[in-house]
């Protein structure tokens, strides 16, 4: 059974994922404004969340009661984050990511469908088109997905297109390019990564010659195009990133000069089935939601450094 901490108001917005990287600063931005809160997630409450505008329901959304005790009647909208969000994990284990990423969506969607909510924002990822070289990724290309996580990504788009179609719930995907920003600390992906070599000292290993490029989008930024899509109550797809591709060679540079730290730099073979390139065009979202990314690169990754630094000296790890 679910434990809830608290609970009051119609008109909230239900944050699954709401403890993790990008959820916490969703949670945030909505209680900036004012805006009632669950928060529906395994894991504990950050402590910079707790606030009387939060309802914390602990536990599994696997579980109907913790699903049915998260969606409570009055829920306006629910912004859909938790997942399981590790590609390599949705290989090792593709019938569990159907079951966190899949089944668990569509039961929201039920629940939606059922209480009356208005309004469904998932969060989805490029990865659902796969592999098209170098070409530019635009939300008109048809779904390829390459991994477990991202077919259990385009899965979900679909069964959000058929509850918009059916039943008027206002449906929208996001699809979201590499996102980097304070709150990271617990993630294996390659800013972090370089992070975590910054503070040690030691060197990084490059597959291949680092010419692979990758759009990493600030979490500020990708909070600006969720409140979008949740104020215009959006229905539809849309890609949310920085909308400019750098290569690895560029990006450890941009954390040399927001770290001050040398970096060293060790190539190894490259990775079977890597993509050479994400290149994606963020018109849509700068048309529909006036979406408009704000956070340059290095000022971004300095707010990440700060971030590492302050819970390494709150650990003694520096
Ligand atoms: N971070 C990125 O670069 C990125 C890029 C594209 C898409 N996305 C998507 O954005 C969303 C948020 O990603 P994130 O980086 O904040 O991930 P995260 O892992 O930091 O947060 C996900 C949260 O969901 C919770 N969760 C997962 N399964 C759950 C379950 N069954 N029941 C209850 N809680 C559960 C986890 O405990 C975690 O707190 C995910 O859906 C992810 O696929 C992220």
């Amino acid at each position: 059974m679910p434990s809830s901490v608290h609970s009051s108001a119609a008109d909230r917005v239900v944050v699954t994922g709401g403890s993790g990287f990008v959820g916490r600063a969703v949670v945030r931005a909505f209680l900036d404004r004012g805006t009632p809160v669950t928060v529906v997630d395994t894991e504990q409450l950050p402590a910079e969340l707790h606030d009387d505008l939060v309802t914390h329901v602990a536990g599994d959304l696997r579980d109907a009661a913790v699903r049915e005790s998260a969606v409570a009647e009055g829920t306006a909208g629910i912004i859909h984050l938790a997942a399981i969000t590790s590609v390599l994990r949705s290989v090792d284990r593709p019938a569990e990511t159907y079951a966190n990423n899949v089944a668990v969506t569509h039961e929201l969607l039920e629940l939606a469908r059922q209480r009356g909510v208005g309004q469904f924002v998932l969060a989805s990822t490029n990865a659902v088109v796969g592999d098209i070289g170098h070409g530019t990724i635009t939300e008109s290309l048809p779904l390829r997905p390459l991994t477990p996580y991202g077919s259990t990504k385009a899965a979900c788009e679909m069964l959000l297109s058929g509850y918009s179609g059916a039943y008027g719930l206002a449906t929208c995907a996001l699809r979201f390019t590499n996102i980097y920003g304070p709150g990271m600390g617990h993630k294996d992906s390659f800013i972090p990564r370089l992070m975590r070599a910054a503070l040690s000292g030691d060197g990084v290993q490059v597959y291949g010659d680092g010419s692979q490029s990758r759009d990493f989008v600030h979490v500020d930024d990708v909070v600006q195009g969720i409140m979008a899509a949740w104020d215009k109550q959006y229905d539809g797809t849309a890609i949310i990133g920085h909308g400019r591709s750098i290569s690895v060679l560029e990006l450890i540079d941009a954390v040399r000069e927001a770290t001050g730290e040398p970096l060293p730099v060790t190539h190894v073979p490259a990775k079977n089935g890597e993509m050479p390139a994400v290149i994606v065009q963020i018109a849509q979202a700068q048309r529909e939601l006036g979406y408009t990314p704000a956070v340059e690169l290095t000022d971004g990754l300095r707010t990440v450094w700060e971030d590492f630094r302050r819970a390494a000296d709150a650990t003694g790890t520096r």
